[in-house]
């Protein structure tokens, strides 16, 4: 039974790393056509501030807020703060977009947007959010079991984002054998991989486990922080085929990132 609620955690500052990677890449990568996001993890797509999820631990007082509060010089960051702006309609902030929200204000009409959420309630407001939009599919089905059947649903060019909640107690190895399974049919697709650091020995073996599967143009990024004031201490991310110059762009932007949450 699956009991995690991504408004518990929207708008921290892992979501902040996960999210201005997403939309860099699908701004680079939406140049080629057709274009396909695929978020079999979705949650719920958008977070108002006021849901009673949001308002238990409030983590984005300490996330994108103190982004947006401070000064940023790096363009990208700004792409990705100015979907935020545009999300609350250019007014006051009050709800921060999941990935479902930014990529349908970062692509084009004829791309396609696939959401995927096992939870019940939570696909209930997956669909109650974005199903009057002709180019987003959602479904409800165990990503686990159908992430091959949803990248072999189109041709295009595709990028799937990995993002679970890593509640269940073999999910790392869940996620490894995903990954393992997906690349080795689909290997031109881009994946980028979340993963949270909890200062733990599973952190460090899933990362070790996960570089040993070795996946050609298989980047590794690494965040660690001091005093989140969460269980979380660092958060991290695999991206797999990777262009070198994106990589360059996407490490000089984190690095503006990191100093603001030191
Ligand atoms: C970290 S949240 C997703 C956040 C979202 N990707 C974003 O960036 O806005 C992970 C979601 O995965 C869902 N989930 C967990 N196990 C799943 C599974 N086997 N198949 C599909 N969804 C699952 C959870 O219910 C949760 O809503």
């Amino acid at each position: 039974m699956l009991s995690y609620r991504h408004g518990f955690h929207a708008g921290n500052f892992a979501d902040v790393f996960k999210h201005f990677i997403l939309v860099y890449l699908l701004n680079h990568l939406k140049t080629k056509k057709p274009f396909t996001f695929i978020d079999p993890f979705a949650g719920a797509g958008t977070y108002p501030f006021e849901d009673k999820f949001m308002q238990k631990n409030k983590e984005y007082l300490t996330g994108i807020l103190k982004v947006l509060n401070n000064k940023i010089t790096d363009l990208y960051i700004k792409d990705y703060l100015d979907l935020i702006h545009l999300a609350n309609n250019n007014k006051k902030i009050s709800l921060y977009p999941g990935a479902a929200q930014f990529a349908l204000l970062t692509l084009d009409k004829k791309d396609t947007i696939y959401l995927n959420e096992l939870h019940s309630n939570e696909y209930l407001n997956l669909k109650k959010n974005f199903e009057g939009n002709s180019n987003v599919k959602i479904d409800n089905t165990d990503a686990y079991s159908n992430l091959t059947k949803m990248i072999a649903s189109s041709k295009s060019q595709k990028l799937v984002l990995i993002d679970p909640s890593y509640e269940l107690k073999n999910e790392y190895d869940k996620v490894l054998k995903l990954i393992k399974h997906t690349y080795s049919q689909f290997k031109d697709v881009c994946y980028m991989i979340w993963y949270p650091d909890l200062k733990q020995d599973k952190t460090q073996k899933f990362v070790d486990d996960f570089l040993n599967l070795e996946i050609e143009n298989t980047n590794h990024i690494h965040i660690e922080l001091k005093n989140t004031n969460l269980r979380m201490q660092g958060t991290g991310f695999f991206i797999i085929n990777l262009l070198k110059q994106d990589k360059q762009n996407i490490d000089n932007a984190l690095n503006e990132l990191v100093q603001l949450f030191k």
